[in-house]
C-alpha cells in the first residue's frame, strides 16, 4: 500500500516528520488553530482532521487518532509506513489509579501496559513491553522540567474498555505501579517498535479512579495547554537533529 490510503486523502509530502495525536479529531483542529502557523487540512476522510503548519519554525503535524487501539493503530500505522513520518507523540487525558497521582498532573508514559490483544500478529512466544522512545521521553521531560509543570513518569494502561464489569479489574494495574488508564498508547508503541519509529505519549489526568474526582471543564483546558507546550517543545527539539531512533 501507499500513499494515499483508505483512511488518509493527504498526499506523500503533506504530512510532517512529527505528528501529534489527540484522540478527538476536533481537538486537532483546536491545536492547529490556536498553536500552528498557517496550518493547512490534509485529511477529512471518516472525519479524522489532519492538519500541518508550522510552530516556532519546525514543520509539525497534528491529526486525530479515533478511540482505542484499532484506531489508532490504523493511523499510526500509515503515518509512519506510507507517509514517512518519523515521530508521533500522543496527547491525551487519563485516569489516575495510583494513589500519588493529583488531578491535572502530566503523565509521560515511559511503557504502555496493556489487556488488548493487540500484539497476537507477531506471533512472539511470550509478551511484548512496549516502550516510549528514549529521545522522545528524554526531551519531553526536559521540557516538562523547564516549564515547571509537574509530571509523573511511568507505565499506563492502555485498556480496551472504557466501561468494565468489575471496576477492579482496571485497578488491579495499581498493584505494580501503573499510574493512569487510557486506550491508545500500547497499539503506538507496538506500531512504532515495528517500523523502526519513535512514539510517546503524554496524558493530563482528567479523572482520579481512586476517588472519582474529575476535573471542570476549566481545569482540563488548562492543564491541555500546559501538556501541547511539552509536547510541541518536543516536537521541535526532535526535528532539529535529536530524535535518533
Ligand atoms: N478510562 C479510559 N480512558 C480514559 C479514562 C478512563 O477512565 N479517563 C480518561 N481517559
Amino acid at each position: 500500500m501507499s500513499a494515499p490510503t483508505p483512511h488518509n486523502a493527504a498526499k506523500p509530502g503533506d504530512i510532517a516528520k512529527t505528528v501529534l495525536m489527540p484522540g478527538d479529531p476536533l481537538r486537532a483542529k483546536y491545536v492547529a488553530e490556536t498553536f500552528l502557523k498557517n496550518p493547512v487540512q490534509f485529511n477529512s476522510v471518516r472525519g479524522m482532521l489532519g492538519f500541518t503548519g508550522e510552530y516556532e519554525g519546525t514543520r509539525v503535524s497534528v491529526m486525530g487518532s479515533g478511540m482505542g487501539m484499532p484506531s489508532i493503530g490504523i493511523y499510526s500505522y500509515e503515518l509512519f509506513a506510507f507517509y514517512d513520518v518519523d515521530n508521533i507523540i500522543r496527547i491525551g487525558t487519563a485516569g489516575g489509579i495510583h494513589k500519588g497521582l493529583k488531578l491535572r498532573d502530566v503523565v509521560i508514559a515511559s511503557g504502555a501496559s496493556t489487556n488488548s490483544s493487540y500484539f497476537k500478529q507477531y506471533g512472539l512466544p511470550g509478551y511484548f513491553a512496549p516502550i516510549a522512545s528514549f529521545n522522545l521521553l528524554r526531551q519531553s521531560v526536559q521540557a516538562a522540567e523547564e516549564n515547571g509543570v509537574r509530571y509523573v513518569v511511568g507505565n499506563v494502561l492502555s485498556s480496551d474498555y472504557f466501561y468494565t464489569d468489575e471496576a477492579t479489574d482496571t485497578m488491579a494495574w495499581a498493584k505494580l505501579g501503573v499510574l493512569a488508564v487510557e486506550m491508545e498508547s500500547a497499539a503506538l508503541y507496538m506500531n512504532a517498535a515495528r517500523l523502526g519509529k519513535n512514539g510517546l505519549g503524554i496524558f493530563t489526568i482528567s479523572d482520579l479512579l481512586t476517588t472519582g474526582a474529575s476535573t471542570t471543564p476549566e481545569e482540563r483546558q488548562t492543564s491541555f495547554t500546559a501538556m501541547m507546550e511539552i509536547a510541541l517543545k518536543t516536537a521541535c527539539r526532535v526535528d532539529s537533529g535529536n530524535a535518533g531512533k
